[in-house]
């Protein structure tokens, strides 16, 4: 038995007994209880409930491509180039650049869970199975990078197209690219984030590979992991995130539509979207990076994308590199 099929036995949330996965699935007990602990090492919070077996804290669906296709319209649908649910993938990311040529354009991959998930500046995108979203998306440009400025920004703004479309408006976006909730008074936890990835020609054809991470359910234990506040769409939703598939249809749906208007508009398209929902302006912030350290005030964003800070002297400091560290101070 894999562990895929052990969690779709439980995925319904009623608890099951070890004999009882055994017999459904033709194996021992103990190989039953060896697939229980390598997914709890995964971080999915299998509980065990004595004689009425092992049972998840909540129901949760599995990602399910042919479903993912059924709740995008027609012609979105058609625009895919792949549609690919994994089990694991050491990241989707990767995937997508290991097929380099070879993959169409608007070609999407999720994974249930990812061995090496990757988040920007270097750091690991903790994926365990079940729980939240991993997904990324090969998109074609002509124009070379230059006309790529204010992407990841583009792509915070269609991510919250679809919270919105689902029901979800308690996020904003922290410069460049994070997905947070909204916590009056208090840095909101993160709900997601975006890694954009260029390769080809600076001035020519080019592909961007877009990985988007969202939290659905975190447990207590990855809150902890995380390293940073955290939040996750079922506390935006009154406990019961939405259903993973349609979290996805969506999301891809909101993914083609909007990156085709990025292709047409670039990113004056989303200035006025992000404007709204940009959590920093107005906001004291501490910057630090390959510029120095600096303090300023939060002014929105010009028309690339590159965040401007109002400085104690008025003027405006312009910030366009992803290597720099932003804090509300
Ligand atoms: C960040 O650091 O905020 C960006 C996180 C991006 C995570 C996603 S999950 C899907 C895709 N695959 C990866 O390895 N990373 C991105």
């Amino acid at each position: 038995m894999q562990p895929a099929q052990l969690l779709a036995l439980l995925a319904a949330g009623e608890p099951l007994s070890g004999a009882g996965l055994a017999e459904q699935a033709g194996v021992t007990r103990a190989a039953i209880w060896k697939q229980i602990e390598t997914l709890r090492a995964r971080g999915v919070p299998i509980e065990a409930r004595g004689a009425a077996g092992y049972r998840l804290p909540w129901p949760l669906q599995m990602l399910d491509a042919k479903q993912i296709r059924a709740g995008l319209p027609a012609p979105l649908a058609h625009a895919l180039g792949a549609l690919e649910v994994h089990w694991e993938l050491d990241s989707t990311s990767s995937e997508l650049q290991r097929r380099g040529a070879s993959a169409k354009d608007f070609s999407v991959l999720l994974a249930e869970t990812q061995t090496a998930g990757r988040g920007r500046r270097g750091r690991t995108w903790l994926s365990p199975p079940g729980l939240n979203l991993y997904l990324s998306c090969l998109k074609r440009f002509e124009l070379g990078f230059a006309a790529l400025s204010g992407l990841s920004l583009a792509v915070g703004v269609i991510v919250l197209r679809a919270l919105e479309q689902l029901g979800i408006t308690g996020a904003g976006l922290k410069w460049p690219n994070d997905l947070l909730a909204l916590t009056p008074g208090r840095p909101g936890g993160k709900l997601g984030g975006i890694l954009v990835e260029l390769s080809g020609e600076y001035q020519g054809p080019c592909a961007a590979i877009i990985g988007i991470g969202l939290n659905l359910r975190l447990t207590p234990e990855l809150h902890t992991q995380a390293g940073q506040p955290a939040c996750d769409l079922a506390a935006l939703a009154d406990g019961t995130p939405p259903d993973r598939n349609r979290v996805a249809s969506v999301l891809i749906a909101a993914l083609v539509e909007g990156l085709r208007q990025f292709e047409s508009d670039g990113f004056a398209g989303f200035g006025a979207d992000y404007a709204r929902h940009d959590l920093l302006h107005g906001q004291p912030l501490q910057l630090s990076g390959v510029l120095g350290a600096f303090d300023g005030i939060g002014a929105g964003v010009d028309a690339r994308g590159a965040l401007q800070v109002r400085m104690a002297d008025g003027s405006l400091r312009l910030v366009d590199s992803a290597d720099v560290t932003v804090r509300r101070a």
